[in-house]
């Protein structure tokens, strides 16, 4: 193999985070095989400027045409859950990779499909849990693997947006259940959730509430991810804004915390974890993504206390093909390591990771606590 050509649906947020990667990808990572930027799609006509300017070959207005091209190899889905499972079961069927960002689909029957479809088709997939490919987080759970942590007692995942506390703020398609499938819950609960499986291991049940502070918003005028104008007319929310849930793990006693918000006045994306265990204690917070906080009961009496290790030496996780030591990395850049774990795989023909199946396993935990939240009981994560 000489050349994986890409597809990619989606030329905002994600869409720009994506080209990112794939460009910056042969600077620092040698995958071995070209990398080439071949069509660029989204239903916008600004996607034709985009284009040109980002170094897509070719663009197109239809993603149907990004499935049916011969000359695409992988078909990466950087747009609404809304059209996931329909560009993934179609792009699989014609043979192609497949990567598709969080959370999987906009519910879990279309989760299960994509899973299905394929494995039957052989092809790779991925998700886009790029928060794996955070140094500092690749390096917590190393730490977690090698037994340093020991029993894990306490997983908390908080992460916390603050973009709805303003109510003229307009009900763009992350307000809207048909093409996001959830609010908070399912946008920044994915993450939380994929980073608990990541670090400490399968949920078993889950005890869930939510609230929407705001019912009413102006319909968009216009809108560009997480921007957007308010038209005059007003429209219903009918997604959750804020959403916290208590999780038992599977088979084993650690107690999970998680709690999703848009409306954490004063954050603009802090994700952060915190895991306790029998000999020490990690912190990740995402607004210094290159510090990982570090306790270990075994420091002499008079050294005990949390050490901050700057996460961006060659030792560290993916550092090594960084700049040299210190010189920190940003969050678009956490996509170049995403794409080059992505690249390999597909050229090795290895199964990616994390993959639809870690997708669906994800949705099942959501779904979950989803029914927990409207029965206002625990309800169980399938198994399988
Ligand atoms: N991994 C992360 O950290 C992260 C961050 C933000 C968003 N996301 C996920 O990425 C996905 C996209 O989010 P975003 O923030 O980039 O959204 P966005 O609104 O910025 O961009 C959506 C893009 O999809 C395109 N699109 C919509 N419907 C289409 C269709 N029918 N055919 C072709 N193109 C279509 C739009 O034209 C636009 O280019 C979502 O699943 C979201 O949850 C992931």
């Amino acid at each position: 193999m000489k050349a994986i050509r890409v597809g990619l649906i989606g030329h905002k947020f994600m869409g720009r985070a994506h080209t990112h990667a794939y460009t910056d990808l042969p600077l620092f990572f040698d995958p071995g095989v070209e990398v080439v930027k071949q069509v660029l799609c989204s239903n916008e006509p600004g996607v034709e400027a985009a284009a040109r300017r980002w170094g897509w070959e070719n663009w197109t207005l239809d993603w149907k045409k990004v499935v049916a091209d011969p000359e695409v190899d992988l078909v990466d889905i950087a747009a609404p859950s809304a059209i996931h499972a329909e560009v993934a079961i179609a792009a699989a069927r014609a043979g192609k990779h497949v990567f598709c960002e969080k959370p999987l689909a906009l519910n879990l029957a279309d989760a299960e499909k994509m899973v299905e479809e394929a494995k039957k088709a052989g092809v790779v997939t991925m998700i886009g849990f790029n928060y794996r490919r955070v140094p500092a987080l690749a390096l917590a759970r190393q730490l977690i693997q090698e037994g340093e942590i020991g029993d894990i007692f306490h997983f908390r995942g908080c992460y916390q947006q603050g973009w709805l506390v303003d109510p003229g703020f307009p009900l763009a398609w992350r307000l809207r259940k048909a093409a996001a499938g959830y609010g908070s819950h399912g946008d920044l609960g994915a993450h939380v959730v994929d980073l608990a499986r990541f670090l400490v291991g399968e949920l078993q049940e889950v005890c869930c509430f939510q609230e929407t502070f705001i019912r009413q918003r102006p319909k968009p005028e216009f809108e560009d991810g997480l921007v957007a104008k308010a038209g005059k007319e007003m429209g219903e929310v009918d997604v959750d804004d804020a959403s916290a849930f208590l999780a038992r793990f599977r088979g084993r006693k650690t107690m999970g915390y998680f709690e999703v918000t848009r409306y954490g006045n004063g954050h603009r994306n802090q994700n952060r974890i915190e895991i306790n265990g029998s000999k020490g204690s990690l912190i990740f917070d995402m607004e210094k993504m290159n510090e990982l906080e570090v306790y270990l009961g075994s420091d002499p009496a008079n050294l005990q206390g949390f050490r901050r290790v700057q996460v961006g030496e060659g030792v560290h996780p993916y550092m090594a093909n960084w700049f040299p030591a210190g010189h920190i990395i940003g969050y678009g850049d956490t996509f170049v390591n995403q794409a080059f774990d992505l690249i390999t795989a597909i050229k090795e023909g290895k199964a990616a990771s994390p993959d639809f199946l870690d997708g669906l396993k994800c949705q099942q935990v959501l779904e979950a606590a989803d029914r927990s939240a409207h029965s206002r009981q625990w309800e169980t994560v399938p198994a399988k």
